[in-house]
């Protein structure tokens, strides 16, 4: 116990008696408080050896203060006091040291990790790019649109009145079993049932029903059939909408304007031609081909048959016609007056033609290996 400091006994107790013990006991203090201040890394170490050293009712100080200078006999009271001023001071300063230190470092690593080095190369946030259905959307559109056509569009949820009725589509026309589709479940009473339009002609209708001709729009969509899905079938698929009505629109104009787009759209080297066909709002109504453009409309590509047209030489692309008088019946024009054509293209088809893509589903499952081919 000798010479080793006990801060809760007078010196007495610890039989120090003269000048020399108490200075060799107050070295021994500072080494101990110097050991101690070694243990001092971070803001709470440092909390812990000042309070340790400096708390007021329980650090080492006060407890000197109390047991050792107050308790002192007389003839030492003066160098104790001295000695304990001096220690006094030395801890102040240490500690003030100490806590500088730490402080400081800890805004120095505050300040390396906040600070912004402009020459980085910063995050790169990749912006994403048009699926290949909305590129060729917007190819289309901008043919169309360069001469003379605005784009409309129109709602996904139709009336069986737009859909059918109003396009000459009686309510037991066989053509409705191509299009026997989905219909919304409704509440009891509803005014009217509700269907996924099976195509985009029902904006002919809503088109016409707003404005007098000469009106030339085309309607790009979502349409809905209850196919089911393979290579070439989607319940949920792409068409564009052709219509144009004036007071002298002729069977030329539309195949003008249908050569002109297809020359356009799938190079100046391609034949067109017309097949007749059907459509209840449409007469006389066709069926487009365009020459095979894989193929050079020879049907026989690298020494055997075009897989492509499947040696046809022509492709089907879509139906179109002449827009059936019946049809202004529906939106008061003046069938005597107005002519006009119109056309119906599947997107998804003529997307799959032009790159070369073998399966509609693709354009469907938001594979990014696939996307990212059609940036
Ligand atoms: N609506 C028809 C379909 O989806 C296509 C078409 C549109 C035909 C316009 C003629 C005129 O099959």
């Amino acid at each position: 116990m000798k010479n080793y400091p006990n801060f809760g006994f007078s010196l007495a107790d610890q039989g120090i008696e003269t000048q020399e013990q108490v200075a060799s006991l107050f070295l021994t203090v500072r080494n101990l408080f110097d050991n101690a201040a070694l243990e001092v890394r971070d803001e709470g170490t440092l909390t812990d050896w000042r309070n340790a050293w400096l708390a007021r009712k329980t650090g080492v100080l006060t407890m000197i203060g109390d047991n050792w200078l107050k308790r002192a006999p007389a003839s030492l009271k003066g160098h104790v006091g001295r000695q304990f001023n001096q220690l006094r001071l030395y801890v102040d300063e240490k500690f003030e040291e100490q806590r500088q230190r730490i402080e400081g470092g800890a805004q120095e690593s505050a300040l390396t990790r906040e600070c912004i080095d402009l020459s980085l190369p910063g995050v790169h946030r990749p912006i994403g790019s048009h699926h290949l259905i909305r590129q060729v959307f917007q190819e289309i559109e901008d043919i169309f649109v360069s001469i003379g056509f605005s784009v409309v569009e129109g709602p996904e949820i139709e009336t069986p009145y737009y859909n059918f009725e109003a396009l000459n589509i009686p309510e037991f026309h066989p053509v409705r079993d191509d299009m026997d589709t989905f219909y919304l479940e409704l509440p009891k009473g509803a005014k009217t049932p509700l269907l996924l339009r099976t195509h985009t002609s029902p904006m002919q209708i809503r088109t016409m029903e707003k404005q007098k001709p000469p009106v030339r729009v085309i309607v790009p969509g979502k349409v809905y059939r209850r196919d089911n899905p393979d290579a070439t079938h989607s319940f949920a698929f792409h068409q564009i909408e052709g219509l144009a009505v004036d007071t002298d629109i002729t069977f030329c104009d539309f195949t003008g304007a249908i050569e002109y787009f297809v020359r356009q759209f799938f190079g100046a080297s391609v034949k067109t031609r017309f097949r007749p066909s059907y459509f209840p709002f449409t007469e006389p109504s066709v069926e487009f081909d365009v020459s095979c453009p894989f193929c050079g409309g020879t049907g026989n590509s690298n020494g055997g048959t075009c897989s492509k047209c499947k040696g046809a030489a022509w492709i089907e692309l879509f139906g179109a016609g002449m827009v059936d008088p019946a049809v202004y019946g529906f939106v008061n024009y003046d069938a005597k007056k107005v002519s006009g054509f119109a056309f119906g293209i599947g997107i998804d088809r003529l997307a799959m033609l032009k790159y070369g893509i073998d399966d509609i589903q693709v354009f469907f499952q938001n594979d990014v290996r696939f996307l990212r081919q059609f940036p």
